[in-house]
């Protein structure tokens, strides 16, 4: 397989009256290099970095011409082009010819150009839409900037007509001395192959095999006795090699890849990595960089990664969508587990098919992206929706299975903002709660009780705090005891009780505080906002390091001492039993008198 880059020089043009498509944009006859609306572009970036353009929502028209450099080969060889992060709504042309649309921000999708693509002056039109709409993943609101345009790599590949698709890399401890690696995969035209695993110098065949001719599905296995396991602290990695040897004359290098051989699992309240108990100690993180917007360069991604090992931090959450398969790599080479998440949050449109339909998509476009890595631990299916409401719920368990049947082997769960029971809690591998203690609402002194409360009724999983936090701007400082909102003491003094309170509850596989960089927030106006969700550790300027920042390393394992609530948590729900039931019975009664004043008319 061969990857040609698209990035580059490309050129763009708002369509405000949305006219693009009727006047035919995306014909090459139509493209005039002289048209004074025509903008220069260096993709991958947003479109919200053109003058002028720093807020807008709307049409954005991009153009690109390329040459293929070399003979097509249409006989042995298929050609790809795919983008790795559009946002939101992508119409794609080729050399005059409509190629497909695809919803959704922040999942690769591709499309096969055999029969359009030429050796010379390839004109490829990109139409993107960034405009909120109710119908959408995510849906109107959400607080966060909605950067528009083609953020991430474009390439085209050049593909063997006989390949592998979805290889799939399980790896069991049967014990912590001996693993089983399950390789599937399903095929593309008939091959025999032969595969090798290296060490992770790329260097020595550890392990090899062939797999006769076969066409459909595939699959081969092996035990590794005394694997060097994968884990945050020994993020140790072995290479995947697969060729094509159905070519008496030569072998194709079809299939490359790291991997790690960690097994993730839940006992009891436990979290287990390798057969050992773990405690998750994460920050989330938006995939914003300034001045990069979600076009961050690998090096500051990696810089990242590397200052929260430092500060003691064992996980990532990417919030609220996967970030650049980039940070992935990074995560798997570096040694840091990433919790990734589909961006339904908030209110959707949970009674539409057609939402549901983009949601399961890319839940699907994110899991195949990412199953090989062994960073990645778990698939949250949304943030904080509405989990009391019924139609709600279905479309949150019905994403859950679909991310089970896909892939067994990881943590599935959805991030529940519910003080109270909600439907879903039943159902998730790992329970989960958002509250902002000491911020949003009373004293961070109340959460030890209120998480013994809370916890009462789903006391046979294990529980992540995901999001816990306060704002402060940077440089803005106030008296310890005035507990002054956006000083950097009062984010202080909420983070440092709060990381300590979770540490003393056994019940509690981890925790993330919200969030590591402050980000650009539309709706947050105020003086110490002006734009940004200031809750981050670090500003939007990255060296501005908050109080808190320096204070982590020191507490992010301590315990404060707290006292045994869980009895009088039962009792409370004991004791409050009666009166929901009366509650409830109350309702029902309300309820059964209207629907039959309402049906004997
Ligand atoms: C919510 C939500 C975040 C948001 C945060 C906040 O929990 O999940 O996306 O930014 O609260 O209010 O800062």
């Amino acid at each position: 397989m061969k990857t040609i880059s698209l990035n580059g020089k490309w050129k763009c043009k708002s369509d405000i009256e949305n006219i693009g498509i009727q006047n035919k944009w995306y014909i090459p006859e139509n493209y005039n290099l002289n048209d004074k609306n025509l903008k220069d572009i260096e993709i991958p970036k947003s479109f919200n970095f053109l003058n002028g353009f720093e807020n807008f929502e709307g049409i954005f028209w991009h153009f690109y011409q390329f040459e293929l450099n070399e003979e097509k080969d249409l006989k042995n060889n298929d050609y790809q082009i795919r983008f790795k992060g559009t946002n939101y709504n992508s119409k794609v042309w080729l050399n005059g010819r409509f190629l497909g649309e695809h919803n959704g921000g922040f999942t690769p999708f591709s499309f096969i150009v055999n029969n359009l693509i030429k050796e010379r002056d390839n004109f490829l039109v990109v139409r993107i839409d960034n405009t909120r709409k109710k119908d959408q993943i995510p849906a109107i609101y959400f607080d966060w900037f909605n950067w528009g345009g083609i953020y991430r790599d474009v390439d085209l590949s050049i593909l063997y007509k006989n390949r592998l698709n979805n290889v799939t890399i399980k790896t069991i401890l049967i014990t912590k001395q001996k693993s089983r690696i399950d390789v599937s995969y399903n095929i593309k035209g008939e091959i025999s192959l032969k595969w090798q695993i290296f060490d992770d110098t790329k260097t020595y065949i550890l392990y090899e095999g062939n797999v006769p001719e076969r066409s459909g599905k595939g699959y081969f296995n092996l035990i590794i006795n005394n694997p060097k396991l994968w884990s945050p602290n020994t993020p140790n990695l072995y290479y995947l090699r697969i060729y094509d040897i159905s070519q008496k004359t030569e072998e194709l290098l079809i299939f490359d890849t790291h991997f790690g051989i960690r097994q993730i699992e839940i006992n009891g309240i436990n979290l287990i990595l390798n057969k050992e108990k773990i405690v998750l100690k994460g920050v989330s993180l938006h995939e914003e960089y300034m001045p990069y917007g979600r076009t961050i360069p690998h090096e500051k991604r990696k810089e990242d990664v590397l200052n929260f090992k430092s500060l003691g931090f064992n996980a990532i959450r990417t919030a609220h969508y996967s970030h650049d398969a980039d940070l992935i790599d990074i995560a798997d080479k570096v040694g840091i587990l990433i919790l990734e998440e589909i961006p339904v949050y908030w209110s959707c449109d949970f009674k539409n098919p057609q939402t549901y339909k983009t949601a399961a998509n890319m839940l699907k476009e994110l899991i195949w992206r990412d199953i090989n890595h062994p960073s990645v631990i778990w698939w949250s299916v949304g943030n904080e929706v509405p989990l009391h409401n019924m139609a709600c719920s279905k479309f949150i368990k019905s994403l859950m299975d679909l991310a089970r049947k896909i892939d067994n082997t990881r943590i599935v769960t959805v991030v529940s903002r519910k003080l109270i029971p909600d439907l879903i809690r039943k159902s998730v591998d790992i329970a989960t709660i958002n509250s902002y203690f000491g911020w949003y609402f009373p004293h961070e002194r109340m959460i030890s009780f209120i998480l013994d409360l809370i916890r009462t009724p789903v006391f046979n999983k294990p529980w992540i705090y995901t999001e816990f936090g306060a704002g402060a701007k940077y440089g803005f400082h106030a008296d310890w005891d005035k507990q002054v909102k956006f000083s950097e003491e009062k984010q202080l003094q909420v983070l440092d009780y709060t990381i300590r309170t979770i540490n003393s509850k056994d019940y509690f596989a981890g925790w993330f505080i919200w969030i590591y960089r402050d980000f650009r927030a539309p709706q947050r106006l105020n003086k110490f906002q002006k734009g940004y969700n200031r809750k981050g550790i670090v500003s939007e300027k990255n060296n501005e390091k908050k109080l808190i920042y320096y204070r982590i390393p020191k507490i992010i394992n301590i315990k404060r001492k707290t006292y045994n609530t869980k009895i009088l948590g039962i009792l409370l729900w004991i004791i409050s039993f009666p009166f929901s039931y009366l509650l409830f019975t109350r309702m029902m009664n309300q309820f059964l008198e209207h629907r039959v004043k309402k049906e004997s008319f």
